[in-house]
């Protein structure tokens, strides 16, 4: 149940002003902000274990990092999944305010409990004003896939649409849930896709929506794509209605370059993406907002069904190590684990079971360390 005055402040009124592209621009110098400081050239960084598998490679995740002298020192956070307060969420928010940025596993959100229990993850996200969820998805050579030479990056809108857990039963059967868009937040969200899209050497960003059915909600965020847009001479701007663009997508994917989208589109096109290179055991992703960064794995499934028989593909977590690693301008280490990575995916031999191989994970991570090893990184014992 929700209160209506709670969405009041959400309401589209429609604009009178012209200045929108002063306002994307002035905007624009919150978007980035330098990384956390560090104590005694070490950073901290919040790390919740999650469920499913995420314990296990998160641990992975540490052993290579302390491998590679890695100067990131771990704060734990357990997060219960089984527990109905709020209590353990709030300490791991508390920690990521502290330290401002986290490594973590998915968190198990239970069906069977009430409407009213919200998804940990999505209040993670909410709660820290995570507004740009960033996905990279690119093919990797070794590794078999029906199309070839994929490479897209996905930045979704993550903290409002569909998302928003305004849901109401006003008569019994039937159920209202509430998409929320705002102008405000489109504009920072178009506005982060420009940049990264010019930030990255990116040619084109392609809108995703369904402008045709949801003229407002969906047409808001496309009119702020459209205004951001002309701020960027450099870079093509296109839309795309979201249903042509999964049929596009699993078509002819390398059509595509940077994707910008909201909240629910996002966890659609992601998915097929992430399936598109391979699956959910070898795409990272993360979550950027103005003050805080939280890196995690591009699908937000936990693998329950695997956990603990060392199976587990550790690629994703560890490229997302990586990014958070960028994030921290580690890049030297960032650099180093992600080659080690991505050259033990070039050989099949290693393969985990989720891409076809019989590999198991702690051969995957030894043979990452080896790697690391081998071009002469500095290094800590086996
Ligand atoms: C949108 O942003 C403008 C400029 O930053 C601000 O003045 C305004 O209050 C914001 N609107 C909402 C609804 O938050
Ligand atoms: C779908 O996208 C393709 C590729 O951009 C485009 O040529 C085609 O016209 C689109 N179809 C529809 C129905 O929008
Ligand atoms: C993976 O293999 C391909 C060709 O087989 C090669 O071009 C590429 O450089 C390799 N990548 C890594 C990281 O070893």
């Amino acid at each position: 149940m929700y209160d209506y005055a709670d969405i009041e402040q959400y309401r589209y009124r429609p604009t009178t002003t012209t200045t929108t592209t002063t306002a994307a621009i002035s905007m624009c110098f919150l978007l980035f902000i330098p990384p956390p400081a560090k104590y005694g050239g070490r950073h901290t960084v919040t790390l919740i274990p999650g469920d499913g598998i995420g314990p296990e490679l998160l641990n992975h995740v540490r052993e290579v990092f302390r491998f590679s002298c890695v100067p990131v020192d771990f704060e734990v956070v357990h997060v219960n999944s089984a527990l109905e307060t709020d209590d353990d969420m709030n300490n791991a928010i508390t920690a990521i305010r502290r330290n401002g940025v986290a490594l973590k596993g998915n968190i198990e959100t239970k069906h069977t409990l009430p409407a009213s229990v919200k998804s940990r993850n999505n209040v993670l996200r909410t709660s820290l004003d995570l507004y740009a969820n960033v996905m990279h998805c690119q093919s990797l050579p070794g590794v078999q896939t029906r199309h070839k030479n994929i490479d897209i990056m996905i930045i979704r809108e993550n903290t409002e649409g569909e998302y928003s857990s305004l849901e109401h039963e006003s008569v019994s059967g039937v159920v209202e849930s509430l998409k929320i868009i705002t102008r405000n937040n489109s504009l920072r969200i178009a506005e982060y896709a420009f940049q990264l899209a010019r930030d990255k050497g990116r040619r084109r960003v392609t809108a995703v929506h369904k402008a045709n059915i949801m003229k407002l909600g969906d047409g808001l965020f496309l009119q702020c794509c459209k205004e951001v847009a002309s701020g960027y001479p450099d870079i093509t701007f296109d839309s795309m209605i979201v249903d042509n663009t999964t049929m596009q997508l699993v078509s002819k994917p390398q059509q595509f370059d940077v994707m910008v989208m909201p909240n629910l589109y996002g966890n659609v096109v992601s998915n097929v993406c992430a399936g598109l290179v391979g699956g959910p055991g070898l795409v990272p992703g993360a979550n950027y907002g103005r003050d805080y960064a939280v890196f995690e794995t591009a699908t937000r499934n936990t693998g329950k069904s695997i956990a603990g028989r060392n199976i587990a593909n550790p690629t994703a977590l560890l490229l997302a190590s990586c990014m958070m690693l960028d994030h921290l301008e580690l890049n030297d280490h960032a650099t180093s684990i992600r080659n080690a990575v991505l050259t033990t995916m070039n050989e099949t031999r290693l393969h985990t079971a989720d891409i076809g191989g019989q590999g198991t994970t702690l051969e995957v991570v030894q043979s990452i360390m080896r790697i690391i090893q081998s071009k002469g990184q500095l290094t800590s014992e086996f």
